[in-house]
């Protein structure tokens, strides 16, 4: 199933065309089943109801754990690199990380923990949460990570959302030179929330910390309580295996599903085909495992794979912008995976914090979350790759739960910034907007699925509706991505972003909606219009317009509490970069928001902004380029 050259590719592709399900069934039967399905897939986009090997019981931890412990039991699973580098990392073989996840399974069942229960983890990128996450793997609890960066507010919201009985957390988080009061986070969003019955705590930081009698119990005294022994609970393929919460176009987050079967399979496949993994490398993603690249490729990817997965609780710059070149040469890492956004903001620091390091053991580099421009790609391309590592640029979605396009290694040809050919086994169109496919190259259009992947998310907890209505409802029998593409003369993609109310900061999806609905919580603000524009270093920033009810005397102190709102509602990663207050927004007759017109003056582009004398008060267009930051007078 490891493609290794181009007629290779061709041949999969082929088969994963004319015979799915035979494709599908070739890399599925080499796992660890505990009943063998008895159908490869059934599937209806109209429903949406997609199943993948039916009736097949499994444990994905099984897969990840039991499997090469038989096999490799001494073999390094995780490397952590902790956020000091004076401090001492962690090896644990792959003996040693199902040991600390069977008991932390057992933890979870002392604490009430059943299947099909639903765990939130709230923790920093320390080895813990990759044993949290497998432990509730291994009894068929439901994981719901939420990214530490959110504000109490967004937890309490997701852990409500999801009803979750338990939260895993710890005293705080250090990143870079700041220690982030983590649990203060957990107890003022949990006292929103009242199905939650208990609260785990990982000592990291060792700050004072309050804890609540009755709800609040240390990890490390509950794994005294337990032993490492915890038969892995037996799950259908299409029992739910987590549930990740992402932004849409609408205020609310939605809990994108993903189930045990598929999700393994395909974690598993794009693996070892896009990063080439060969026996002893070392594989690296920086991601946090808050955001699905973390799920998919630091936890359970590289664990179903058999490989060495680093982690890394810091920053990209401190102590300084030369430290994931620093941990590329301490480990010898084979495989690097990162964002952009980090490729963009080291860039501009130059060439001498790359220059201290050899890089010599790097194969593939990776980039992931947001399209990468030229100038990035080249820079990557040349100093970290060396030309002589194939850039991957992967592009997929929560939704999708692995990469779907992508090149792969010495086997299909490169583009900057073209994310290239779907893997075997997906199938991408361009549609036009009324639906209808097109077929020549050398185009742009909507990019669509018009066949189901193994990992393809099945609904959105608790309203499936909801699911139907976003991703399947756009086009008939599609599944719509939300992103526009390019498709050049040979048939590879470009992604061009979104081309609905998302916007893409850091590689972070934010719902414009959101943003909205956390400024309108300020008690002056009558509305606001949020939109993205070019950023440098984050692809695209944040660019509030605010009507306020009364004349601020200190515009800067009304601004730094919109800043301090939305850090409450959502999280720091959600502050606008720029904030204009308006008399009014540009509004059609009927009364909606022309957010057209706002996005080009955030870019500074004030040309063809149109007939706007239809407008229902087109004179607030000339006050807001009069005022913008961005429009050079
Ligand atoms: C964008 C992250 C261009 C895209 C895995 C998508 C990309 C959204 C790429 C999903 C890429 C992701 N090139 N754009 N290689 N990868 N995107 O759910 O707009 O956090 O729809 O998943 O990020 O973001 P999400």
């Amino acid at each position: 199933m490891r493609i290794r050259n181009w007629d290779e590719y061709q041949e999969s592709y082929k088969l994963s065309v004319e015979q799915p399900e035979k494709f599908w069934d070739n890399i599925a039967k080499t796992f660890k089943w505990k009943k063998p399905y008895d159908k490869v897939l059934d599937w209806n986009f109209e429903k949406p109801d997609v199943k993948w090997f039916e009736n097949g019981k499994l444990n994905i931890t099984e897969n990840c754990l039991d499997r090469h412990v038989e096999t490799q039991p001494d073999k390094t699973a995780i490397i952590w690199e902790p956020n000091d580098p004076n401090d001492e990392g962690i090896k644990w073989t792959y003996r040693e990380l199902h040991e600390q996840v069977c008991k932390f399974a057992n933890v979870l069942k002392n604490n009430n923990v059943k299947k099909g229960d639903r765990v939130c983890l709230y923790m920093p990128m320390v080895p813990q949460l990759a044993v949290a996450v497998l432990a509730c793997a291994r009894i068929g609890a439901i994981h719901s990570v939420v990214f530490a960066g959110f504000s109490a507010q967004s937890l309490a919201d997701r852990i409500n959302d999801a009803k979750c009985k338990v939260v895993v957390t710890s005293d705080g988080a250090f990143r870079g030179q700041k220690e982030i009061p983590i649990k203060d986070i957990v107890d003022e969003g949990v006292s929103k929330c009242e199905c939650v019955e208990k609260v785990i705590v990982y000592k990291r930081t060792e700050q004072f910390i309050r804890l609540e009698n009755d709800r609040d119990v240390w990890w490390h005294d509950e794994m005294e309580k337990v032993d490492a022994d915890c038969p892995a609970e037996e799950m259908d393929s299409e029992d739910m295996l987590f549930i990740l919460y992402t932004s849409g176009s609408t205020g609310k987050p939605k809990g994108v599903v993903h189930t045990c079967g598929g999700y393994m399979v395909y974690t598993y496949y794009s693996f070892v085909n896009v990063f080439q993994y060969e026996e002893n490398d070392v594989y690296w993603c920086t991601a946090d495992i808050g955001w699905i690249t973390g799920h998919s490729y630091i936890v359970y990817g590289p664990l179903l794979a058999g490989a060495t997965t680093l982690m890394f609780e810091g920053v990209p710059t401190w102590p300084d912008a030369g430290r994931f070149w620093d941990i590329c040469d301490k480990y010898q890492v084979n495989q690097f995976y990162t964002a952009p956004t980090a490729i963009r903001s080291l860039m501009s620091k130059g060439l001498e914090p790359v220059a201290r390091y050899s890089l010599n053991s790097l194969k593939v580099i990776g980039s992931v979350g947001e399209p990468i421009n030229e100038e990035a790609w080249r820079w990557y391309n040349t100093y970290i790759g060396k030309e002589k590592c194939p850039l991957v640029d992967t592009w997929w979605q929560t939704e999708t739960g692995g990469i779907l396009i992508s090149p792969i290694p010495d086997v299909t040809e490169l583009r900057p910034t073209y994310a290239t050919y779907p893997l075997p086994g997906v199938q991408p169109v361009l549609l036009d907007k009324d639906g209808n496919e097109i077929k020549e190259n050398n185009v742009e259009g909507l990019l669509c699925m018009k066949y189901p992947w193994p990992s393809i998310l099945r609904t959105l907890y608790g309203d499936h509706e909801r699911c139907r209505t976003v991703y399947f409802s756009t086009f008939k029998n599609h599944y719509f991505t939300g992103d526009g593409a390019r498709r050049d003369a040979k048939g590879r993609y470009r992604i061009i972003g979104r081309v609905d109310d998302v916007i893409n900061v850091s590689g972070h999806r934010m719902g414009t909606a959101e943003v909205e609905n956390a400024i309108n919580e300020h008690p002056w603000v009558v509305e606001s219009a949020v939109v993205g524009f070019p950023h440098d270093i984050k692809g695209q920033g944040i660019y509030a317009y605010i009507i306020c009810d009364r004349h601020v005397h200190s515009e800067q102190a009304f601004k730094d509490e919109i800043n301090e709102t939305v850090r409450k509602e959502i999280g720091p990663i959600a502050k606008p970069d720029i904030i204009q207050v308006v008399s009014g927004l540009p509004k059609t007759r009927s009364g909606k928001i022309m957010r057209r017109i706002l996005r080009k003056v955030a870019s500074g582009d004030i040309s063809n902004l149109g007939d706007t004398s239809t407008l229902l008060n087109p004179d607030v267009v000339e006050e807001i380029i009069e005022n913008s930051p961005m429009v050079k007078k």
